[in-house]
């Protein structure tokens, strides 16, 4: 192996830039070339590909977004957009790629081995959390922090008020993110995808609160009842209550990477690129407690990470 490529490919997350530094600067230490494949799997089929040395990487550790830019690519999604892609990555020389994303980036990843043989090691980045093989993922420290900042805030006016506050918070398929705000940030109510949401309790604990009223219900966005907006919605109809509700939306995506991202991400890359070396391919490097863990592609979307069913009891002692 002597030149690798690296792209950032989804939803980006915080993070990512200190995990291309972390792959970049590991690389060169084992003597290896880096290229940036910019824009993620669209860049990849256009042949959008840039040298990274030190200084490219250099100051980037503390930075939101991703600086190789990033997209889901339809075109990838189909045989020929692959090839295509497959072709550009040959022309360029390119040995070995890491790529860094959630679901559909492994998905793509997958692909591209199975139907060309290139070596392929996945990283995981996505707020969402919801990969199968990594305790925590590039991005979630980061937006759990983002978000609790922002309940605290609406906490205070729906306090001063006596209001009830609905706030969807991200996660496509999975209640990480809703969970664990919920829990930071002393919520009376939280649903999830994981779990069966019933807007009869909510409401008791809506009256639980006396006069003063004052409820924040987090709701994960893949929530069986469809988001903050639905439920306002079915709490006016259904119970005559008046609730707010806030989308919080992108702004979980962006901003400086906490410290324990920043770890992560450095950490995974320096790990990825050993990876890469050591001959794996169709894995995805993740961390299991503090250690590197390994697992195929297929399985991280194949097998549910499950919620820690200790932190939904939790959520109710606590309500
Ligand atoms: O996968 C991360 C994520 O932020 C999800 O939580 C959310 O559903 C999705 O991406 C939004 O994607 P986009 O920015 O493409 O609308």
């Amino acid at each position: 192996m002597k030149k690798i490529g690296i792209l950032t490919s989804g939803g980006d997350a915080p993070g990512m830039n200190a995990h291309i530094r972390a792959v970049v600067r590991a690389a060169l230490a084992k003597g290896l070339e880096v290229v940036g494949i910019i824009g993620g799997f669209s860049g990849m089929i256009e042949g959008d590909f840039i040298k990274l040395a030190r200084k490219e990487t250099a100051n980037i550790i503390g930075r939101g977004g991703t600086i190789l830019k990033t997209s889901r690519s339809k075109e990838f999604m189909m045989a020929g957009g692959r090839a295509a892609a497959a072709e550009r990555v040959k022309e360029a020389g390119i040995d070995g790629l890491i790529a860094c994303g959630g679901n559909g980036t492994f998905h793509g990843a997958h692909a591209l081995w199975l139907e060309h043989h290139i070596p392929i090691v996945g990283t995981p980045g996505t707020i969402d959390n919801d990969l199968y093989g990594t305790h925590y993922t590039i991005g979630y420290d980061t937006a759990i922090n983002t978000a609790s900042e922002a309940i605290d805030r609406i906490r205070d006016t729906a306090d001063s008020h006596g209001r009830v506050f609905i706030v969807e918070v991200m996660g496509r398929h999975a209640g990480f993110i809703a969970m664990d705000v919920g829990i930071a940030c002393g919520a009376e109510y939280v649903a999830i995808p994981e779990t069966v949401t019933n807007l009869d309790i909510l409401y008791q604990r809506i009256l639980k609160q006396g006069k003063t009223r004052r409820t924040i219900i987090i709701v994960g966005e893949g929530d069986e009842y469809g988001g903050a907006a639905k439920i306002a919605s079915m709490m006016k109809e259904q119970y005559d209550i008046d609730a707010k509700y806030t989308i919080l939306g992108h702004i979980q995506r962006g901003g400086s990477p906490t410290v324990r991202d920043r770890v992560l991400a450095s950490h995974l890359g320096v790990a990825a690129v050993e990876a890469l070396i050591n001959g794996k391919t169709d894995i995805m490097v993740g961390r299991q407690d503090h250690d590197i863990a390994y697992t195929p592609l297929e399985e991280t979307w194949t097998r549910q990470k499950p919620i820690w069913g200790y932190m939904m009891e939790l959520a109710e002692i606590l309500a």
